[in-house]
């Protein structure tokens, strides 16, 4: 019940001058953001890429609501890219990109967007690897999900995320497994109406399973996006019953979080990529991490309480 009045909270202006302007914050943020630069990043990703485990990359930020913003956004990936080149990790380091990040709301935001991440995966797929497309509020899925479209033409490799908990989800996860495509599930972490998304915790979790199904039995790339241990396990157990090797499908896992598990799965010769988010605006991002689990909020206040 916690979760939707977080999320509420995290659109307040109030909230976010306070929790970003006090240095008390950053002890906690830190847990979930690896750097703030791209420099500071670098060292993080090569221990990963040391210890068998692959990432994906998200430069933070979203929602601008200015073009020049976009343009910055769209210059911080290309710098990102620029800097993983000498490491010649190819597929084993992607880029995760928001698109409100590019300009999507702005007027005429979908062809910006569109512009921007083909630019990133350009060079992306000059070093050698690929962009997946992350999925915001359900008011951006076909926008997103047309630009992910567009993008296969020149860039096979783009990936898609679907969220469990929009109803339309079980027809775009047939749509996409139609298409060959990467595809990340996830549950999804945004307040939605109950007019578009099933709000009933058990309901997403079986609406995932639905749709992982259809994902494991398609032709498309599923990328598993959960650190849920019942998802985990029935995922190994789909991928088997379809034939799937260790090379057809892949875990994911957010930075900071069950880290333990990460390390389990990579050892036992899963596929593992890790969802790296660093940079400063790093606002919406905790509070949708804050929001997934009551217990981080908890945590949160007596540190703030703490440190105060
Ligand atoms: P669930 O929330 O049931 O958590 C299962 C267990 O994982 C918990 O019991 C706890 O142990 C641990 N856990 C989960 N969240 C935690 C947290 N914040 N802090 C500490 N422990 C936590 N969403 C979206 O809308 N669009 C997107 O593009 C993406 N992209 C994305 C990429 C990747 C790689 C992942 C793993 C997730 C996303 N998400 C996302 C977020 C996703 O929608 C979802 O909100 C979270 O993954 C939490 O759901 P779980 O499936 O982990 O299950």
């Amino acid at each position: 019940m916690l979760g939707p009045v977080i999320l509420a909270a995290s659109r307040s202006e109030r909230t976010r001058r306070f929790l970003t302007t006090t240095p008390m914050t950053r002890p906690v943020v830190g847990r979930f953001i690896a750097g703030e630069s791209v420099e500071g990043t670098l060292p993080v990703i090569k221990d990963m890429a040391d210890r068998g485990l692959d990432v994906t990359l998200d430069v933070l930020g979203e929602d601008v609501s200015d073009p020049a913003d976009a343009l910055r956004a769209r210059d911080s990936y290309l710098r990102l890219v620029d800097a993983l080149a000498p490491l010649a990790l190819g597929p084993r380091a992607e880029m995760s990109v928001k698109l409100s990040a590019f300009g999507q709301a702005l007027p005429g935001g979908h062809d910006l967007a569109l512009r921007h991440a083909t630019a990133v995966a350009e060079a992306a797929a000059a070093i050698g690897t690929t962009v997946t497309l992350d999925m915001e509020d359900h008011t951006t899925t076909d926008s997103t999900l047309a630009v992910h479209s567009e993008l296969l033409r020149a860039f096979p490799r783009t990936g898609a995320v679907i969220q469990s908990y929009l109803f339309r989800s079980e027809d775009d996860c047939r749509e996409l497994a139609r298409a060959g495509s990467r595809v990340r599930l996830v549950k999804g972490a945004y307040k939605e109406p109950p007019s578009v998304a099933h709000q009933d915790r058990a309901e997403v979790d079986k609406a995932y399973i639905r749709c992982l199904k259809i994902l494991m039995t398609g032709d498309c790339y599923p990328m598993v996006g959960s650190h849920d241990p019942r998802i985990v396990a029935i995922a190994g157990e789909l991928a088997e019953r379809a034939g799937r090797g260790p090379d057809d499908y892949e875990f994911q896992m957010l930075y900071g979080i069950r880290t333990a598990e990460h390390a389990r799965l990579a050892a036992q010769g899963h596929r593992m990529r890790v969802y790296v988010a660093f940079g400063t605006d790093w606002y919406g991002y905790f509070m949708r991490r804050l929001a997934e689990r009551p217990a981080n909020l908890a945590f949160f206040l007596r540190s703030l309480a703490t440190r105060g």
